[in-house]
């Protein structure tokens, strides 16, 4: 099988990596001057730290290189059996190597794109053919990370949702079937991960240090979400945020926070920035306040409503609940399935929080979703 990745950054050179691991042919293609050359150095470096941990031997590492093209040249995709975009964000200049893709390509050639946070249908209407568009998000770092969300446009054939997903498992990836609408799964359910626990921050009940502790020592999530955002950089996951606020029509449920704003105005992005929520450059990290009764009531706002996102999501058929729960502890590593976690705490207990909330605030943002109102009434758990 011979595949395609469009655009060698971050994403490219990582899918190319996969494909080139699972034997595939591989053609790697950018435009921007030195990127092909940035990402032949990278992917060389990567696969010599594998060797050196013995994951793989030196000439596994000549074989997976030797099959991957490394080109400036977009005729070298011809004869792909698939074509993975993974350039810049930006839907005019996606459906503009869109359809110079499907004049290059042949007729069975399944062509997708690894957005975000673009529709999958806008971008399929750059193509002729647009059953053969699908959309195809791994995540970062795309080689480690096992959740692949396989995402059908309106336009997309049964076919070529069939074969793309039976690409991707043959990769041994964990696929979910998602619709096109913002955020897919995973950066939908997540934003409240993000924008509670900075309206907690906002509202002075604890600092950076203290969320961060409660989520991850008393909730077992792996970082924090201060920590977490620092790593992902303030400037993307605050754009993911007002993109996925505005593709809803300013539902008020994933409304920014000025604080993260501020942030990413100042250049705080995080981590890469050397300062974001919190200083790089200090050799001690804050210290939390460690008081478990409050690291409680944190954790439990939090987990409430990223619970409630994920009903919602099942509510209005996002995706099944087995791939909701899925995308959410292989896509983003949380400790738990939310709906199996609801279940554990009981939805009644979800659904008083949530309502408390919203009486107390008076915000659309707490409100419930009507599958957890009901699912109440009915005394029903969701496994
Ligand atoms: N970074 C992430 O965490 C992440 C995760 C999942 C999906 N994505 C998505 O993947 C895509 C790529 O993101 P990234 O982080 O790898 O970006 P990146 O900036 O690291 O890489 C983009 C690459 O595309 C190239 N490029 C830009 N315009 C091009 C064009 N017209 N033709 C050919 N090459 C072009 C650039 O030279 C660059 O090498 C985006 O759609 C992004 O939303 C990113």
């Amino acid at each position: 099988m011979k595949v395609s990745v469009i655009g060698a950054g971050t994403m490219g050179a990582g899918i190319a990596q996969i494909a080139a691991t699972k034997g595939h042919n591989v053609c790697l293609y950018d435009s921007f001057d030195g990127a092909i050359d940035n990402a032949k150095n990278k992917l060389n470096k990567i696969l010599n730290r594998l060797v050196e941990k013995e994951r793989i031997t030196d000439e596994q590492s000549r074989d997976i290189l030797g099959r991957i093209n490394f080109t400036e040249e977009l005729d070298a995709i011809k004869e792909s059996n698939i074509v993975i975009e993974a350039i810049v964000e930006d839907l005019e200049i996606k459906k503009n190597v869109f359809s110079k893709i499907e004049n290059i390509v042949n007729d069975k050639c399944i062509i997708a794109s690894n957005t975000s946070s673009l529709s999958i249908a806008s971008i399929a209407s750059a193509c002729k053919n647009t059953e053969r568009v699908i959309g195809i998000h791994f995540f970062n770092p795309a080689p480690l990370m096992p959740l692949v969300e396989i995402i059908p446009a309106v336009q997309t054939s049964e076919n070529t949702i069939k074969n793309a997903r039976a690409i991707i498992d043959s990769w041994q990836k964990t696929t979910v079937i998602t619709k096109d609408t913002p955020g897919f799964i995973v950066n939908r359910v997540a934003r409240p991960f993000y924008g509670e626990a900075i309206r907690i921050y906002e509202e002075g009940i604890a600092d950076f240090a203290t969320i961060d502790w409660a989520i991850r020592n008393i909730g077992g999530f792996r970082m924090g979400p201060f920590e977490l955002m620092d790593y992902i950089g303030n400037d993307i996951n605050y754009t993911v945020t007002e993109t996925v606020f505005a593709a809803f029509y300013y539902d008020q449920r994933y409304k920014p926070s000025f604080t993260q704003k501020r942030m990413k105005e100042a250049g705080f992005f995080g981590r890469k920035s050397g300062r974001g929520y919190y200083d790089y450059s200090l050799e001690n990290k804050p210290k939390a306040n460690e008081d478990r009764e409050l690291g409680k009531k944190i954790l439990w706002r939090v987990l409430s409503m990223l619970i409630n996102e994920a009903v919602d999501a099942l509510f209005l058929n996002i995706a099944n609940k087995e791939d909701i729960d899925l995308a959410m502890t292989k896509g983003v590593n949380y400790p738990k399935g939310l709906l199996a976690w609801a279940d554990e705490i009981g939805v009644e207990n979800v659904l008083k929080q949530l309502e408390d909330l919203q009486e107390e605030y008076g915000e659309d943002r707490y409100r419930p979703s009507p599958l957890l109102k009901r699912m109440v009434k009915e005394n029903k758990t969701f496994y």
